[in-house]
């Protein structure tokens, strides 16, 4: 059963058509690598899938209904976006790391933070460092904590090692190989071609807006 679904789907801004009648479909449970060249619509994509924009024109479904049929909040607890450029708010690792349970009202599990930390190779200690002075791979790996917080349905990532060294890569290819297997739906852009083969079932190549490989990968 596909859980997302892209019928003949466009994007087009005042001048550019940037996405040029996409069709996916994406089963439950299918881990999914996303290449392609550079501007070619990859991380446009990836927010038409985490609901960050709407269609121009043609449909995107989710477990079989429209999009349109859920409350955008809904969508997005269970669709989880790891944006390219990370994004960091507030003053602190900790104002970004509470801010999960905040959405969901829930009582921050301290000892959950403090057990991610650990496991992407951050300091505990680090809870109250001001996000400026964050490197650009330990932001990156403090921004995809907070996608994870909450195990998703679906993860949508967005060159999230594209900052971080092979160690630290590994570390987090490993545990997102773990949510795939518990069952998490995923799709990874990437531009490293080891990469797009490592954990993934199939992989889709975009070009100028289209699908336009699909390979099966084993
Ligand atoms: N909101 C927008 N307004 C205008 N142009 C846009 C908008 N969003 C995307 N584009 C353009 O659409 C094209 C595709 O952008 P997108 O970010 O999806 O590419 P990408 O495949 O992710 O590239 P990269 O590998 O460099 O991240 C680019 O030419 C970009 O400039
Ligand atoms: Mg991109």
């Amino acid at each position: 059963m596909s859980i997302i679904e892209l019928n003949n789907v466009y994007y087009k801004d005042k001048k550019n058509i940037v996405l040029d009648g996409v069709y996916l479909e994406i089963n439950k449970g299918e881990a999914v690598s996303i290449v392609g060249e550079s501007g070619s619509g990859k991380s446009t994509l990836l927010k038409i899938c985490s609901d960050l924009i709407e269609v121009t024109s043609g449909k995107i479904k989710y477990n079989g209904k429209d999009y349109f049929s859920y409350e955008p909040e809904n969508l997005r607890k269970n669709i989880s976006y790891c944006i390219q450029m990370p994004y960091l708010f507030g003053k602190t690792i900790y104002d970004n790391l509470e801010f999960p349970f905040k959405i969901r009202n829930k009582e921050v599990d301290k000892k959950k933070i403090s057990n991610l930390l650990k496991r992407f190779n951050l300091e505990e200690e680090w809870l109250n460092k001001n996000v400026e002075s964050l490197s650009g791979g330990e932001k990156q790996r403090v921004a995809f904590i907070r996608n994870i917080m909450f195990t998703p349905d679906v993860l949508l990532l967005d060159e999230v090692t594209s900052a971080l060294d092979s160690t630290n890569t590994k570390i987090i290819e490993d545990y997102v190989k773990e949510l795939n297997d518990k069952g998490v739906t995923i799709l990874w852009v990437t531009h490293n071609k080891k990469q797009s083969e490592t954990i993934f079932n199939r992989r889709i190549t975009i070009s100028k807006g289209k699908v336009e490989k699909v390979e099966e990968l084993n």
